[in-house]
């Protein structure tokens, strides 16, 4: 399988996405994190500790190796346009675009929703990260892109401090000593079942 994780706004937690989207493979089938995001954001994350439970290569270098895996994750870092989120589709089994309940506040709800527009492709799906507490946000975030006719994931990754833990240490977060590690990669177990019954059911 390759998942693409793409970005239509920075600091959405598309790395955090992707380098965790390959946990939950690798556990699967030997899986390779190709790094496409020009900030190196995921390589940087597997250089700090050299511990991560799968590979991380550069997209360039990396396609060559890529067929030895049984799974892929791409980290495309930030696609604005819908030409780019075309293509990106079109190039993977499922592209992943994170939101944050943000979107819903301010002024940009409306260009947001335009980057989505003409993707023209049934399989991307978005996920709504960093969600705070309080459920209302959450709802209006799922209301605003479903009623758009974007589809969205129902597991939902909260915000959480042990994901910042884990960046900052280079590992997975269920390997963070922190009380909340474990809920924060259930999230991420969670949308991956999601993933993998999707995939059953087509
Ligand atoms: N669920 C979360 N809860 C709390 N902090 C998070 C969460 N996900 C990501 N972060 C933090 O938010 C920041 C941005 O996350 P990340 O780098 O994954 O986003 P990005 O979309 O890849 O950003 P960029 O635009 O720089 O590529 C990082 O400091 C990360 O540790
Ligand atoms: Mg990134």
């Amino acid at each position: 399988m390759h998942i693409a994780v793409a970005s239509i706004q920075g600091a959405t937690g598309s790395t955090t996405t992707a380098i965790h989207f390959a946990a939950y493979l690798e556990a699967l089938g030997p899986t390779l994190l190709l790094d496409g995001d020009s900030n190196r954001t995921a390589t940087a994350w597997a250089a700090k500790s050299n511990s991560l439970p799968y590979q991380v290569a550069d997209v360039r270098s990396g396609r060559e190796i890529a067929r030895e895996f049984e799974h892929l994750v791409t980290d495309c870092g930030l696609r604005q346009s819908n030409a780019h989120l075309k293509d990106l589709a079109e190039g993977c089994d499922l592209l992943v675009i994170p939101a944050v309940t943000m979107w819903v506040d301010n002024d940009h709800q409306r260009q947001i929703l335009d980057a989505f527009a003409g993707i023209e492709a049934d399989n991307y799906r978005v996920l709504i990260t960093m969600a705070s507490p309080g459920q209302s946000k959450v709802a209006n975030l799922r209301d605003t892109l479903e009623t758009a006719g974007i589809p969205t994931f129902t597991a939902v990754v909260p915000r959480l401090e042990a994901f910042q833990k884990a960046a900052a240490a280079g590992v997975i977060v269920s390997a963070v000593r922190d009380p909340q590690a474990a809920r924060a990669w259930e999230a991420y177990v969670s949308v991956g079942s999601e993933i993998l019954l999707s995939r059953t059911r087509s």
